[in-house]
């Protein structure tokens, strides 16, 4: 694949999504809080994934892109260099923290992915003083579209203006990253991270995440949109079982690599071949995990080239089969996501359809003809709150540019 290293430029960029009112809200509060102005403003996405689920940890292909929801931060000095404020204006808390003490125990909730940030800088010796921050999002939570990279993210690039550290856009993925693994705990890859610092208006990344290479996709269907139906459930198993899925995988690749006398790093260098012919060896469990990464990885290889192709047919059919293997071999759906995609696949609309992130809850991503939207919508918010008594959050997404520096208002 070949690496088009374009890194979203230092150069303040303008704002084209319906994020004035919550930049403006994020500079007021800002000044309510602190005083004066802030010095930096900066924004990162959240994102989707058209497909390539639980593959980036497996040095697998993801297709992710960035969308038109973001988080905001504003920044400024501290009059303490040793003391960081950090105000979350959707929840309106506050954390204060010394910044020789990281100590995860002292916060939690999103305080965690805050310490997390200024620690990942810290350990990759740059060098970070006291700041006061204010931060607001239009990343719905815990949905599936990765609020919590748009949360590291935008404060690394803030941070990284502010302090005018020489980091590449990569690294800054990278940095999000380890926040997430050592202060969260979730030993999350590099997908979500990734599209939101190097996401591109109107495109789709696919990302090589055993060499890092990546190639950028033009979304071919100017007739469809990308309709997120938050099902409004998070199943407590999310984090723990994530991990648990990771282990799964890993433990496949040792005993098949021993069956072998190989050494594999990992399950993408591992065929389906070998695994039918390995089977007897594994648990029901480890068999079937690394079932679907084999089969995930090689559907988004085919929906590369059927999104060259314009193959509408196809590129749905990839995504249902997608949703059906984490269904059924990765185990990570839920009833109320089943149900959704089911409904999806009853809409003469609906394209494709499954879940998105790391399942328990969250969301779906639907391929919609523009003119069915509202009526796919009005149907499946009513079956699903017949059926579970919840009322479903419909978002309408478009592929947007990865975290940049705002210019002020
Ligand atoms: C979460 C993780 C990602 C990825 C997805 C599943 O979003 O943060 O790294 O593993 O789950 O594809």
């Amino acid at each position: 694949m070949n690496q088009q290293n374009q890194s979203p430029s230092r150069n303040p960029i303008k704002m084209n999504m319906h994020t004035p009112s919550l930049l403006d809200r994020v500079v007021e509060e800002f000044k309510i809080q602190f005083n004066r102005t802030p010095l930096v403003l900066a924004q990162a996405p959240g994102r989707i994934n058209l497909i390539g689920e639980h593959t980036d940890y497996n040095e697998g292909l993801v297709l992710p892109g960035a969308i038109d929801r973001n988080t905001i931060f504003a920044l400024g000095f501290s009059p303490d260099a040793q003391i960081c404020e950090v105000h979350a204006l959707d929840m309106g808390e506050m954390i204060r923290f010394d910044i020789g003490d990281l100590n995860k125990m002292q916060t939690e909730g999103w305080g965690l992915y805050i310490l997390g940030v200024v620690a990942a800088l810290q350990q990759a010796d740059y060098e970070v003083r006291g700041f006061q921050a204010v931060f607001a999002s239009s990343v719905p939570l815990g949905s599936g579209v990765s609020s919590s990279a748009a949360l590291e993210c935008s404060l690394l690039m803030a941070c990284r203006e502010l302090f005018d550290l020489d980091i590449e856009p990569f690294e800054i993925a990278k940095l999000g990253q380890w926040a997430e693994h050592h202060y969260p705990g979730v030993l999350c890859g590099l997908m979500d991270q990734f599209s939101s610092v190097m996401g591109r208006k109107d495109q789709l990344v696919c990302l090589d995440c055993r060499d890092l290479s990546y190639q950028y996709i033009d979304f071919p269907l100017p007739d469809y949109r990308f309709v997120l139906l938050n099902s409004n459930v998070k199943h407590s198993l999310s984090s723990s079982e994530y991990n648990v899925r990771k282990r799964e995988c890993q433990e496949a690749v040792q005993l098949i690599s021993q069956a072998e006398g190989e050494n594999f790093p990992s399950l993408r260098e591992i065929t389906m071949a070998q695994l039918e012919k390995h089977q007897r060896i594994l648990s029901r469990k480890q068999y079937l995990r690394a079932h679907h990464v084999i089969t995930e990885n090689a559907r988004v290889m085919q929906m590369m080239q059927e999104l060259v192709r314009g193959n509408e047919e196809m590129i749905g059919s990839l995504m249902f089969a997608s949703h059906y293997s984490l269904r059924d071999a990765y185990e990570v759906s839920c009833p109320e996501l089943d149900f959704l995609v089911m409904q999806a696949e009853n809409h003469p609309g609906v394209l494709g359809s499954r879940m998105m992130g790391g399942g328990f809850g969250g969301c779906t991503i639907n391929l919609v003809e523009v003119d069915r939207i509202a009526d796919f919508i009005s149907q499946t918010t009513e079956a699903y709150l017949e059926s579970y008594g919840i009322q479903l959050t419909p978002i309408t997404v478009k592929l947007a540019d990865g975290a940049g520096i705002i210019s002020f208002p």
